[in-house]
């Protein structure tokens, strides 16, 4: 049986970790027989670790940092990634696992490719292109739409709010997503955040369903 990558992305507070679960305890019910894998990035391995650590540290500092630093940032993301791939995604995959992942490249795309506006010309594009050469594409990527506002609003009761969380910020990312969206329509399927959490999933659901029976 071939496996299948499904990925969920979206904006900080969008609901797709949330819906990740429901997902998950749903496709086990009406699928028992075949496996589910249930992953995220940032990873809990070494890199991801680094990572988080470098984002709580980078949350309580306001001027934008040197380019080095946001490039530091970019590479543990696609080191994470690369890590995420070998030692879980594909492994997964060969044996004929649905693969559940909160967040993947494409989170690098929009998320990166506004801390490096100004250091590298366009890029999302220019990340694309690094991702290119070696990344493995999902089969469906579920893109949880959510207006920015809303999406800091649900967010004020967390604690702990990073860097990625300001206003200003999640716009552009929601645009950066956007923007991938349009690019690839027959990959992205756009699902309504702003519906409540059942809706969310249910919406979720039918679209990985369809990939499974296509
Ligand atoms: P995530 O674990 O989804 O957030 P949370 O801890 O709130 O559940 O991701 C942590 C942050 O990292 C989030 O703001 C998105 C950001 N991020 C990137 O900037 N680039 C990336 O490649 C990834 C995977 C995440």
């Amino acid at each position: 049986m071939k496996g299948l990558l499904i990925t969920l992305e979206g904006i900080d507070g969008s609901g797709k970790s949330t819906a990740a679960k429901q997902i998950a305890s749903r496709l086990a019910e009406l699928m028992p027989e075949r496996r589910l894998v249930l992953t995220a990035e940032p990873t809990t391995g070494q890199v991801g670790k680094i990572l988080r650590a470098e984002l709580a540290r980078a949350s309580s500092i306001e001027t934008r940092p040197p380019a080095a630093k946001q490039m530091q940032e970019l590479f543990l993301f696609m080191a994470d990634h690369a890590h995420h791939l070998t030692k879980t995604v594909l492994p997964a995959l060969e044996t004929g696992a649905i693969v559940l992942s909160d967040r993947y490249a494409d989170s690098t795309a929009a998320y990166q490719g506004v801390t490096l506006r100004g250091i590298v010309p366009d890029p999302v594009h220019w990340i694309q292109s690094i991702y290119r050469p070696w990344n493995l594409l999902p089969d469906r990527t579920l893109l949880f739409v959510l207006d920015p506002h809303a999406a800091l609003q649900r967010m004020q009761s967390r604690r702990g709010r990073q860097k990625f969380e300001r206003l200003e910020f999640l716009r552009l990312v929601d645009e950066n997503f956007r923007r991938l969206a349009a690019l690839e329509p027959e990959r992205f399927v756009q699902i309504d955040a702003e519906q409540d959490a059942k809706k969310v999933a249910e919406e979720a659901i039918k679209a990985i369903l369809n990939v499974i029976y296509k």
